[in-house]
């Protein structure tokens, strides 16, 4: 299964990507020709992978765990309610149609 998103990164470039069900958004994001540092290799404790969801797909991207609240109370300078790590959102059939905008938190 997949869902269509649209990403764009802190420089305004903008692509339609494909997002598979066994890929979490950081993967999509990077399969999709976006180059995410995501220095901490996906475990949560770099935000190089930190993203808005625009605020209709917010609730759909899944509740975030503790780790994952605990990196975004740190850069709280950049995050808000619709902030996500990418490499923390997995895949879930309400993101079709979302509007993924790339903020690296670090
Ligand atoms: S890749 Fe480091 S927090 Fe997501």
């Amino acid at each position: 299964m997949t869902v269509n998103i649209t990403v764009t990164d802190e420089n305004g470039e903008t692509k339609e990507l494909t997002w598979e069900s066994d890929q979490t958004m950081l993967e999509a994001v990077i399969a999709g020709g976006f180059p995410v540092l995501a220095t901490c290799g996906g475990n949560a404790s770099c935000a190089t992978c930190h993203a808005f969801i625009d605020p209709d797909h917010i609730e759909a991207s899944l509740p975030r765990e503790e780790a994952e609240e605990d990196l975004l109370d740190m850069i709280d300078d950049v995050a808000n309610e619709c902030s996500r790590l990418s490499c923390q959102t997995q895949y879930s059939e309400g993101m079709d149609g979302a509007h993924i905008t790339l903020q690296p938190g670090m």
